[in-house]
């Protein structure tokens, strides 16, 4: 298998994607890489001839220093992965290099955006928006993957691209989840193996026929801590604090 080119600083990036072909498909993230993100990665390949990974843990959208210091880093079973998916490019850049304006630029949208996750993560989507506009705007992908488990940033970021005519075409993937129904994360790993068994119970009442109220009440009966159950845009969105983990996810409703 062919290992991916690694890419860290944009100048070396700019001169290879002025050489690279057309259809040019892009998934960013922050690493810690699962099947969820592996499903993005295969769809790209699937549909583009070049593809792209980023790999960058983003200081301007962790409202929690404790969440940031502890994302966790697994650079080697990244690569390894981006391999198995046969992606072209992985670019790794450092903060200093995406942020030479040290954050006084950002991007900010007014309205959903401090709703749902935005209501209890205070500028988190001005960071999650500041970074994806930069990343764009630098692969110049002709399409880029983004996952439902992330309903609300996948829509904001739909949004974006619409409201400042970026020529990226924004591609929704499905939520992958593990054979108990929790869907994955890179957090899941902090969780208790008591912990991780008990979190079925979030998907589960999320999906169910109760009303928000009483999937809340039912929650919060189960010792989960509730941010908001809320229904908005067809789905019915969740967000729940179980140990020292935030879970969020999302169902068609
Ligand atoms: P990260 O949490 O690493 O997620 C990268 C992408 O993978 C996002 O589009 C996310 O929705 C998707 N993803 C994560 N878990 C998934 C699952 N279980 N099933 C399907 N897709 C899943 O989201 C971010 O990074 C960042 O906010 C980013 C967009 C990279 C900006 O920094």
């Amino acid at each position: 298998m062919r290992q991916p080119k690694l890419i860290k600083t944009i100048s070396e990036w700019k001169s290879v994607r002025g050489a690279l072909p057309q259809s040019l498909g892009f998934v960013p993230t922050m690493g810690a890489l699962h099947e969820g993100h592996a499903s993005l990665l295969r769809k790209c390949k699937s549909e583009n001839s070049v593809s792209v990974l980023s790999i960058f843990v983003n200081p301007t959208q962790f409202n929690n220093p404790e969440d940031l210091s502890r994302y966790p880093a697994t650079m080697d079973a990244d690569l390894k992965l981006a391999t198995e998916c046969a992606i072209d490019y992985v670019l790794a850049p450092t903060a200093q290099e995406l942020y030479p304006d040290g954050y006084t630029f950002r991007v900010q949208e007014t309205q959903f955006s401090k709703t749902l996750c935005g209501a209890f993560r205070p500028g988190h989507f001005d960071g999650v928006l500041s970074v994806v506009l930069k990343l764009l705007n630098l692969v110049q992908a002709h399409r880029a993957y983004f996952g439902e488990k992330d309903y609300q940033q996948f829509l904001l970021i739909q949004k974006m691209a619409q409201a400042f005519f970026l020529p990226t075409e924004i591609i929704a993937c499905p939520t992958i989840r593990d054979d108990s129904g929790l869907a994955l994360s890179s957090r899941n790993r902090f969780l208790t193996p008591e912990e991780r068994a008990h979190a079925r119970h979030f998907p589960l009442l999320l999906a169910s026929e109760f009303s928000s109220v009483e999937v809340k009440a039912a929650l919060e009966k189960l010792g989960f801590k509730v941010e908001y159950i809320e229904e908005q845009n067809g789905r019915r969105f969740g967000a729940v604090q179980l140990g020292s983990v935030r879970l969020i996810d999302n169902v068609a409703y």
